[in-house]
């Protein structure tokens, strides 16, 4: 048996060669913090007490706040902003030009296209799709392409995907597969392709629960002591 792997803090403000990370973040093996994208690339600014997985990929230009973890092979390329508490799960990839507040949390294998906004404590399921082009490569535009913004407390299920330019009102749920085509007015449910838009029902019409879009530590790799309190469901050690 091995002991844990328990990587060691920052115990200062890091100068890497592009980027600054704040005092206290925990960064593994193979990970890229400021890529030069281009020659003007300005550094990676991360606050304290972060978090970055082995294979995560960070460009210059993007700016963090503080208690931002990483999993694996994430991708998060030039212009990202982020608020506190945020957390981009493994193989996720954020393009370019995209604003999140504090507290959103993308599962894995999500692609956020450039211009996507996000609210604050907005939780988004493992395979979605944001898209910000409506006719690729076929039609002539003289505008530029258009994302989601997604407001605060929206809960994406699984799979959905989402279509270029939508609005997702306050706190509405959508369906794990769902297809979102039109926008959505706040405390909407939206199931089905294409998406049917019904009013919240009761047992769904309230926040996201915060302990979920503002995990205190990575659940998988505890790295320090205030994952104690992180513990299996009683009813999963009786399987
Ligand atoms: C939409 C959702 C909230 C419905 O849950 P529920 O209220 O318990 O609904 P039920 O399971 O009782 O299903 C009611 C009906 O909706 C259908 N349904 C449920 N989820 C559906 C979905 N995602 N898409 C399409 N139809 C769905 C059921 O088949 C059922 O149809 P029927 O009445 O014809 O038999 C839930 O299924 C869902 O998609 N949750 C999101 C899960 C997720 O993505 N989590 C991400 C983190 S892991």
């Amino acid at each position: 048996m091995t002991d844990t792997y328990r990587p060691k803090p920052l115990n200062s403000q890091t100068k890497f060669d592009n980027a600054e990370v704040g005092a206290g973040s925990f960064i593994e093996p193979d990970v890229t913090v400021g890529f030069r994208c281009h020659e003007d690339c300005g550094p990676a600014q991360l606050g304290k007490h972060c978090m970055l997985r082995k294979g995560t990929i960070i460009y210059g230009d993007v700016m963090i706040g503080d208690y931002f973890q990483s999993c694996h092979y994430a991708v998060i390329r030039a212009k990202v902003q982020m608020g506190n508490y945020c957390n981009v799960m493994n193989h996720s990839t954020l393009e370019g030009l995209i604003r999140m507040g504090d507290g959103v949390r993308i599962m894995s294998h999500v692609y956020v296209s450039s211009r996507t906004w996000f609210g604050n404590h907005v939780f988004v399921g493992p395979g979605v799709t944001f898209l910000n082009d409506r006719y690729p490569g076929r039609i002539e535009s003289d505008s530029s392409p258009m994302g989601a913004t997604i407001e605060d407390h929206v809960m994406i299920g699984g799979g959905a995907t989402v279509l270029p330019g939508i609005t997702i009102g306050r706190q509405s749920f959508i369906a794990a597969g769902a297809l979102v085509n039109r926008d959505v007015p706040a405390k909407s449910l939206v199931v089905g392709v294409p998406g049917c838009i019904t009013p919240l029902p009761s047992k769904l019409n309230k926040s996201n629960a915060k302990p979920l879009t503002v995990q205190p530590i990575d659940i998988w790799h505890p790295g320090g002591d205030d994952a104690s309190h992180l513990e299996w469901p009683e009813h999963w050690l009786q399987r």
